[in-house]
């Protein structure tokens, strides 16, 4: 969308728009530059500015516009409602605009908004009016089409006019009904509009299992929640845990075409009624408040207690209530006028960046650590932030000396918003990413589909700690009480070399070293023999193995009686079960044909470390009469009814196990169209009983 040297040149216009008076420069480039951040903002998901850095300049743009009328132009950020719309996707054209709304940062621009409602709808100065304040969701639009009671379709808000078609992704959505009772109150088609978006302990969630497998991590629910919904694959816009809320309805009308909002008398009432049909909607977060006074002391009490809200909001939405006086206010291009956005303070600070620290994951990746002056936002200190990777250092142009602008991003993890270049003295030093190992000196490398540059040498001490680390976890073997401190005292005395020697330590060595007595050392021996017994799917995720999540070393011991089978798998044979892709199947392959990991497996059955499938790594037991039950199937050629998974899902179900080659061990084997090799393999093999997808249907639904 925008070239390399074109981000260059907006950016340092960005820089020259912030500093000094807007008009005195070009109202063209202002205009550009207020392009490129909502196309960072809205579709690369990737904002350069500050929100409020935003609202300046818009306001800049708007202020000189109004100024010299004769500069707008019919493209000019002002003139339309939003934002472009992402390429090849496929469009659609929303029933009534998805508008923005205008911002407000203080009490006293509440006040004017209050005053300005009244003029525009000849109420005098001391009328209390009603209005609905509820909060500005932060994450993605969305407009979501019911007719006849039926979900039709739905779509992002895009420039406002039309949005990205996501009808299949927003139908994998709980919170979204695939139908509501409409006719019960005489609607007839609705659009609704509503934020995608995601709770803070599912967000940290996403973030620790994307660390772990090696992807660079969101940096606010607002880009996982936004990214979420144009997911190419719909299920993984549901796996992404994504929650609409809904706050409005854009467009109602009955069988005849009528507009039927007017009968629904108030912005609150229409709320109600969204979650009587069974929506997701703001509850005890939202309040109708007399007067603006109150509105006022209800933003406040929630700007106190946001950090507490399970979702991200970075603000309010103050509505007039009643839909009568919302038709007097009436709109204008970018925004209703009954409605106003306060925008919470954003929770930043500056500091210096004083160095960077360059970290080594488990499977190898090296993430940039930014080292800080010490500094105190919103309660906590911080001294440290990561950098993710080097585009995000280079995209920011971060410098060590700079002072930077921190923000607790999410009220998860502390970001660097940006570099202040106002501050530089010219002794900053460019950050020259590493081209290898701190820790090995390996030349590292980058695989073209990851963020992250990564050591390939397996046997780096840095990645053995950190596997090490991993592997006596929580989250893998789960040894109580055996942390992270105890692998880097026993790592630098040589006691743990690989994994094996966690299950093969001198007890009496340990009780002699300072701070353990001789009863924690007994606990420690306990619980490192209790996780010897762990089945296998534990096992085999404590490896380290890249990509290979809890999931999928679950499934996979499912189909395993003892891990070292693995040995003989190949790459099909993994990605023939359900949910296996193909990267997880490489990288388990290859650690499997590596003599070191097998020799490392050996040895710590040796040291009695379980390798056999327990009950627990066992599938969920069908009766014994379901129809397949006990048999083995294979499904070849292409089905027309459904997808080869799921064929094996409902084998699964109906007590069936899938093996993946021909041979005298296979049952069943359904042949789709153009069967090739493996159906000329079991013709010839007479206990194999053939199907075509049909019989198999008809063989499982009895
Ligand atoms: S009302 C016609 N209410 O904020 C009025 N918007 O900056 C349209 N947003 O695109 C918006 N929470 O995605 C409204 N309670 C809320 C909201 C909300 C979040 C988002 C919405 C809109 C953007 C405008």
């Amino acid at each position: 969308m925008f070239k390399d040297t074109e981000k260059k040149r907006l950016l340092e216009l960005t820089k020259a728009f912030l500093k000094s008076n807007a008009s005195a420069l070009h109202v063209q480039d202002l205009r550009e530059v207020l392009h490129y951040h909502e196309w960072n903002y809205s579709i690369n998901n990737e904002p350069l500015i500050s929100d409020f850095e935003y609202d300046q300049l818009f306001k800049d743009l708007q202020t000189i516009e109004a100024e010299f009328p004769d500069l707008i132009t019919s493209d000019s950020p002002t003139q339309r409602v939003a934002v472009d719309i992402v390429d090849n996707a496929s469009t659609i054209k929303h029933l009534s605009p998805m508008l923005s709304l205008d911002n407000s940062y203080n009490a006293d621009d509440l006040k004017s908004f209050d005053e300005s409602i009244k003029k525009l709808t000849n109420l005098p100065a001391e009328e209390k009016i009603v209005y609905c304040v509820e909060p500005k969701f932060d994450g993605g639009s969305v407009g979501i089409v019911f007719e006849n009671n039926l979900l039709s379709r739905a779509a992002t808000r895009g420039n406002g006019a039309q949005g990205e078609d996501m009808t299949a992704n927003a139908k994998t959505l709980p919170t979204v009904p695939l139908s509501a009772d409409f006719s019960k109150h005489g609607i007839h088609v609705a659009e609704l509009r509503g934020e995608a978006v995601i709770h803070k302990d599912r967000f940290k969630k996403i973030n620790t299992e994307r660390e772990s497998k090696g992807k660079s991590v969101f940096a606010n629910p607002r880009n996982a929640a936004a990214g979420g919904l144009r997911m190419k694959r719909p299920n993984e816009t549901r796996e992404r845990g994504i929650e609409i809320f809904l706050f409005q309805m854009g467009y109602a009308v009955d069988q005849d075409g009528n507009d039927v909002l007017p009968n629904i008398d108030s912005h609150f009432d229409q709320i109600n009624l969204l979650a009587e049909l069974g929506f997701k909607v703001p509850t005890i977060e939202k309040k109708q408040c007399f007067g603006i006074q109150e509105v006022i002391d209800f933003i406040q009490t929630w700007e106190e207690k946001r950090e507490d809200y399970a979702y991200e909001i970075d603000g309010m939405v103050v509505k007039v209530d009643s839909h009568a006086l919302q038709v007097q206010c009436g709109f204008t291009q970018h925004h209703p006028r009954w409605a106003m956005a306060y925008k919470f303070k954003a929770k930043q600070a500056s500091t210096k960046l004083i160095a960077i620290d360059y970290q080594i994951g488990k499977i190898g990746s090296i993430t940039p650590v930014a080292k800080l002056e010490p500094v105190q936002l919103a309660g906590v200190t911080i001294s440290s932030v990561s950098l993710h990777n080097e585009e995000f250092i280079q995209s920011k142009d971060l410098r060590i000396g700079d002072t930077v602008l921190v923000e607790r991003a999410g009220d998860v993890i502390p970001y660097i918003v940006k570099s202040l270049e106002d501050y530089r003295n010219g002794t900053e030093q460019v950050i020259e990413f590493p081209t290898r190992c701190p820790s090995c000196d390996t030349t590292l490398v980058k695989n073209e589909n990851e963020a992250a540059w990564r050591c390939t040498n397996a046997q780096c001490e840095a990645q053995q700690m950190q596997r090490l680390i991993f592997h006596v976890s929580k989250n893998a073997m789960d040894i109580d009480g055996f942390g992270k401190a105890f692998v880097e005292i026993f790592y630098q005395k040589g006691w743990l070399k690989d994994l094996s020697d966690v299950y093969n330590l001198d007890y009496s060595k340990i009780a002699q070293l300072e701070g353990f007595g001789q009863r924690s050392v007994v606990k420690l021996e306990a619980a490192i023999n209790e996780a010897k017994k762990n089945p296998i799917s534990k096992l085999l995720h404590s490896l380290s193995i890249h990509h290979l999540g809890k999931k999928a070393s679950k499934i996979i011991s499912e189909q395993i009686k003892h891990v070292l089978d693995l040995k003989d798998w190949n790459a099909e044979a993994f990605t023939d079960i359900k949910d296996i892709g193909p990267v997880v199947a490489e990288n388990v392959v290859a650690f499997f044909n590596q003599e070191e990991n097998i020799a490392l497996l050996q040895k710590m059955e040796a040291l009695g470390v379980n390798l056999s499938q327990t009950e627990e790594d066992k599938p969920i037991e069908v009766g014994e009469d379901a129809p397949l039950a006990g048999k083995t199937i294979l499904f070849t050629g292409s089905l027309q009814n459904m997808s080869r998974k799921e064929a094996q899902e409902m084998a699964v179900k109906s007590g069936a196990k899938n093996i993946s080659a021909v041979s005298k061990n296979l049952d069943i084997l359904v042949a789709g169209e153009k069967a090739g090799s493996k159906l000329k393999k079991a013709q010839a093999i007479d206990t194999v009983q053939i199907l075509t997808e049909a019989e198999f249907l008809l063989l499982i639904n009895g």
